[in-house]
């Protein structure tokens, strides 16, 4: 059984903790506020920007997961968590002589700056142009050149059990999509964003980098005409202009997982029918 390091121990973080734990791992949650992890998490109370904070990290570390995610979209945060904040914990295992097997990394598909719906892999270039992906490059470069094995997982756009917003919006009728030319979502349920990063772990020897995305990037007004009709409420329209209507970052493409499942990766949610079908049959549970 391994002992494990989940730095940033949040949604994703935390799902990979339970199961990880369910098997029997040892698996300590790093955050600022660690007494909200569940109790089958160890804490370990430590802030990834104050180097200080991480002189005591829990010993002989076999794995460790990075799945800190800033609090604000700005250029300050966002170096201070994907940068400094992974420099930080680099030089701490190194001042430790700690000689982890591996470290994970949860990046991001914003990292590819491609606008004209093309497919990607992990071979495309990712050259991104605004902060957010230009600063995940930086800090997937340093884990990549460090010292110890690493791996990469760029996840599409989260989804999963609070994070479901967009079920309430078609509920209620708040939102219009489309647009013209089409504009595609990448995607992955909690469960499988952990799923996965499980899955790498237990490789002999996994590869430095992969796409985290479903098998089906989708542009968002068929995820939201297919909500509406599961919910029995109007479809909602489509409209030129819509806040929904395009990624943050502005990019538009499709990525590919074929080198995830080929690893051996299966998805229990593989499209966002499944996804959200289960989302849709828990909350009618709890109703
Ligand atoms: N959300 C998405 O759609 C999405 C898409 C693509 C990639 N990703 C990537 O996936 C990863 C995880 O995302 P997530 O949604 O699980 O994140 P999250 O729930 O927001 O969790 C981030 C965790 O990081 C901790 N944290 C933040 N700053 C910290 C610091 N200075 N020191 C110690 N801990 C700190 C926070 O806990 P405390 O506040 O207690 O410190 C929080 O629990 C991130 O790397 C993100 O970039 C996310």
């Amino acid at each position: 059984m391994a002992n494990i390091l989940i730095a940033g121990c949040g949604y994703i973080g935390t799902a990979l903790g339970s199961l990880l734990a369910a098997e029997g791992h040892t698996v300590w949650g790093l955050r600022r506020r660690p007494a909200i992890l569940p109790p089958d998490i160890r804490q370990c109370a430590a802030d990834l920007t104050s180097p200080g904070t991480l002189c005591a990290l829990p010993p002989a570390l076999d794995y460790i997961f990075y799945t800190a995610a800033p609090d604000t979209h700005d250029d300050v945060a966002y170096r201070a968590v994907y940068v400094e904040g992974l420099n930080n914990l680099l030089d701490a295992l190194i001042r430790q002589r700690q000689h982890p097997r591996r470290l994970f990394l949860t990046s991001s598909t914003g990292v590819y700056a491609q606008t004209s719906g093309e497919w990607v892999d992990e071979t495309a270039p990712a050259e991104p142009t605004e902060f957010a992906g230009i600063l995940l490059r930086e800090g997937e470069r340093l884990l990549l050149d460090g010292p110890f094995p690493a791996t990469v997982l760029r996840l599409g756009g989260l989804y999963g059990p609070d994070r479901a917003g967009l079920i309430e919006k078609v509920r209620r009728g708040e939102v219009v999509g489309g647009g013209e030319s089409p504009v595609y979502f990448n995607r992955i349920h909690r469960d499988d964003a952990a799923g996965a990063l499980r899955h790498l772990m237990m490789l002999q020897q996994p590869d430095s980098l992969y796409l985290g995305v479903d098998d089906e990037p989708t542009e968002l007004i068929v995820v939201l005409r297919w909500l509406a009709g599961a919910l029995g409420v109007p479809p909602p329209w489509q409209a030129e202009s819509s806040p929904l209507r395009m990624p943050r970052h502005g990019s538009n493409k499709r990525c590919r997982n074929v080198r995830l499942t080929a690893s051996g990766y299966a998805f229990r949610y593989p499209t966002f029918r499944e996804g959200y079908a289960a989302l849709l049959t828990e909350q009618a549970g709890a109703c």
